[in-house]
């Protein structure tokens, strides 16, 4: 059986790297998508998850527009230097034949959540606003998801949107504190593995090689990204982030992880700093009450990109 997935997402290139490396993996089955604002508004990531799946011939997996910005505090730019102005890569994709649904993405979550009971992961590549604002409407659902893996945060590596976080926490600090301390099981795929996760541009050619949609999208929209990571990080590839919390679900032995409780930083220069709380260390009151959270903290780099780069292009692992 497929683990079945509510996909939270702010597409966003590598948003739809992950989108379609997770279509292609027999092991998932995406049962919707929920949209946040992030790399973009959210009218305009909304658009683009209906844009991504019109392209995969699956028109039929139901959208949730969701969050606006963050729970507090206002949501200044998106990350069109890094995606593009149109958050894939300005190729300017027609609008869409598809329409979300009439219910918020956190409304879906729970009526979701609550009529699966015990079913349903959370894989979530995009701010955490959706997910705190559907655990604040129905607390119970803390108990009722199988899981939630999450790309987000930096635990012993430095931040990517300012020198102390990463972007999606950053987005929205608070909603992240609450998704870290609700007593649910969380997989934290943040920094600390997706920067050791680069898809070479020699990978990315082979998007353009193979012979299906999504991989034809993905050879046209990866090029921008490419040209940022190139300038800005002085990598000839790109930082594999949200499809590394697709490759834990899919190959989670290619993982190592720790447990640890964590916290946000929500104030101050230092603001969306994910901290954990490392056993040996004392004066941790501050963390007390907090449930451990899986954090990835080494992965197989090669292997991941090697078995997202099979399953999109249709060769073999
Ligand atoms: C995260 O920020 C976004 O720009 C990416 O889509 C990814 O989810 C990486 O820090
Ligand atoms: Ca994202």
């Amino acid at each position: 059986m497929p683990e079945r997935i509510i996909f939270d997402t702010d597409p966003g290139v590598d948003d739809a790297m992950a989108l379609y490396f997770a279509l292609r993996s027999p092991e998932l089955e995406i049962v919707g998508l929920t949209t946040v604002f992030g790399n973009g508004p959210v009218d305009l990531t909304t658009l683009n998850a209906l844009r991504l799946l019109e392209i995969a011939g699956r028109p039929d997996i139901p959208v949730a527009r969701g969050a606006a910005g963050p729970l507090s505090g206002v949501f200044h730019h998106g990350a069109g230097v890094v995606h593009g102005v149109d958050g894939q890569g300005d190729v300017f994709l027609p609008d869409p034949q598809t329409r979300p649904l009439p219910v918020s993405a956190a409304d879906f979550i729970v009526e979701r959540v609550l009529a699966e009971p015990g079913a349903l992961t959370l894989l979530a590549v995009g701010p955490l606003t959706n997910l705190a604002l559907a655990l604040e409407r129905e607390p119970r659902i803390a108990g009722l998801v199988r899981r939630v893996v999450l790309m987000g945060g930096n635990a012993f590596v430095p931040g990517n949107i300012t020198p102390a976080a990463e972007a999606n926490i950053y987005n929205d600090v608070e909603a992240a504190d609450r998704v870290f301390a609700a007593d649910w099981p969380v997989t934290m795929i943040g920094l600390d593995v997706t920067q050791r996760t680069v898809m070479s541009a020699t990978d990315l050619g082979r998007y353009a090689a193979a012979d299906n949609a999504l991989a034809a999208h993905l050879a046209r929209i990866t090029p921008f990204y490419l040209n940022f990571t190139r300038g800005n990080d002085g990598i000839d590839g790109i930082f594999v982030h949200d499809s590394t919390a697709v490759a834990y679900l899919v190959c989670p032995e290619a993982f190592t992880i720790q447990r640890h409780r964590v916290r946000v930083e929500t104030q101050g220069f230092a603001s969306g700093k994910t901290w954990p709380a490392r056993s040996g260390v004392y004066g941790g009151d501050a963390w007390d009450g907090r449930p451990e959270v899986e954090i990835a903290v080494a992965v197989d780099g090669a292997r991941t990109v090697a078995l997202e780069l099979a399953r999109v292009c249709g060769d073999r692992e």
